[in-house]
């Protein structure tokens, strides 16, 4: 498989963003047009504004899903051919969300985890150097840090910069002058961080830097993909994380490694997360002592895959690509702009992860000495938002109304300040 990837929306999603007209996103139009798919969700009664931890899925999420059962019931064996067509169409589609040249570079994964593992595992040295920060989420934090206890990594982490009135700041400089410093073979950093929202500064720097250490980047797209263009082929990192269940509505389950296409016939990087699937005739049974893999980023495959998260992911990231990325970040960064005015008018702090809007991701903070007692709070007067490291997380999406966002601009007050 290796075909230059374009989008492969389905008709009724479509139709939908094609109802949008070609110009910005508006509420009026997107509560007309987009809000007919999501009439299950939008039953509930909360106002739900955790978009970024799982986002909400579309009505037909569940008749995706059924189609894989279906061809199961009907076809045993034969719903392979379904099923391995539904990766096919995944790999293809999160190319194009992430600007990747090849759809074989997209390789499915369980988790964003499973992906930073298999590229730790192809990493030659026994014991590479690692560098990243101590902003990373807690999957890529924890397995870091149980590869260094085991004695399989060195890691050298880099901590935010505390600052009097905002969230801590990642500075790019200290990550410049770690990786000049020091001597490492992989760098590990989130290209937005889960949990302030800030957006990595200077990012082609700290890839161009690496570079020039002959380290390789592992960029963690989790909380960048479908929220802003992420562009990964161009900017050069060497291999991207993600995942489905925030921003493109899949659930958990559908994750992907993404490799640059650089990579793919590297034979350096081989990686030891390997299976059958993986094989250069995977359906030859053939067993040569040698373990000849596959070509391009099929040699990145593992063992049999798990084909219905495939169908689960598949609306929202259709629906992500078929309304575009561009314009769903300016209506995001219009959406929070109005959600910061009103938690300011109703006299909160808010915070956003980067110094402005443009570097900061999909939701606003609000600082509080005991932000999980608060969101619990909030949920229970019917705001769901949730909570980190000293801060409430606030994200709308498509489908959130500017009625939902006044109300979550009351309700926070009230649960909070007693207004
Ligand atoms: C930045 C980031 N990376 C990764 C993940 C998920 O990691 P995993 O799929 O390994 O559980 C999350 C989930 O919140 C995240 O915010």
């Amino acid at each position: 498989m290796n075909t230059t990837p374009a989008p492969i929306i389905g008709g009724a999603i479509a139709r939908a963003a094609a109802a949008l007209g070609a110009g910005e996103l508006r509420e009026e139009t997107l509560l007309r047009h987009i809000a007919p798919l999501f009439s299950r969700v939008l039953k509930r009664s909360e106002i739900y504004l955790a978009n970024h931890s799982l986002g909400r899925p579309l009505d037909m999420l569940e008749s995706d899903v059924r189609e894989a059962l279906d061809a199961w019931y009907t076809d045993m064996d034969g719903a392979w051919d379904v099923w391995m067509r539904e990766m096919a169409t995944f790999r293809n589609n999160v190319a194009c969300l992430i600007g990747l040249g090849r759809a074989d570079a997209v390789v499915p994964k369980t988790s964003a985890g499973q992906g930073l593992r298999a590229v730790l595992n192809a990493i030659p040295a026994e014991r590479p150097r690692v560098i990243s920060t101590r902003a990373e989420f807690d999957s890529i934090d924890f397995i870091l840090k149980t590869y260094s206890k085991r004695g399989r990594a060195h890691v050298d982490w880099i901590a935010p910069r505390e600052r009097a009135g905002s969230a801590p700041l990642m500075e790019t400089d200290d990550i410049l002058h770690a990786i000049s410093a020091g001597s490492p073979d992989v760098v590990v950093i989130s290209h937005i961080f889960y949990a302030t929202g800030q957006r990595i500064d200077r990012l082609e720097e700290i890839i161009a830097a690496s570079h020039a250490k002959n380290a390789i980047v592992v960029l963690d797209a989790f909380h960048s993909a479908g929220v802003i263009p992420v562009d990964f082929e161009r900017i050069g990192a060497d291999f991207a994380l993600g995942g489905s269940y925030k921003y493109t509505r899949g659930g958990a389950g559908a994750a992907w490694l993404a490799i640059h296409p650089r990579h793919l016939e590297n034979p350096r990087l081989r990686t030891l997360d390997t299976g059958w699937f993986a094989k250069r005739d995977t359906f030859g049974f053939e067993r040569p002592e040698e373990p000849l893999l596959a070509t391009g980023g099929d040699a990145w495959l593992e063992a049999t895959p798990a084909p219905l998260p495939l169908f689960q992911a598949r609306s929202g990231l259709q629906l992500v690509l078929a309304i575009g990325v561009e314009r769903l970040r300016r209506f995001s960064l219009e959406q929070l702009a109005f959600l910061e005015s009103e938690l300011i008018s109703a006299g909160l702090g808010v915070r956003r992860g980067g110094p402005t809007p443009e570097q900061s991701g999909a939701f606003l903070l609000v600082p509080h000495d005991d932000a999980h007692r608060a969101s619990a709070a909030l949920k229970a007067a019917g705001l769901n938002v949730d909570a980190r490291l000293g801060h409430l997380r606030f994200c709308p999406d498509i489908v959130t109304t500017s009625d939902d966002i006044r109300r979550a601009a009351s309700i926070t007050a009230r649960a909070l300040m007693n207004r």
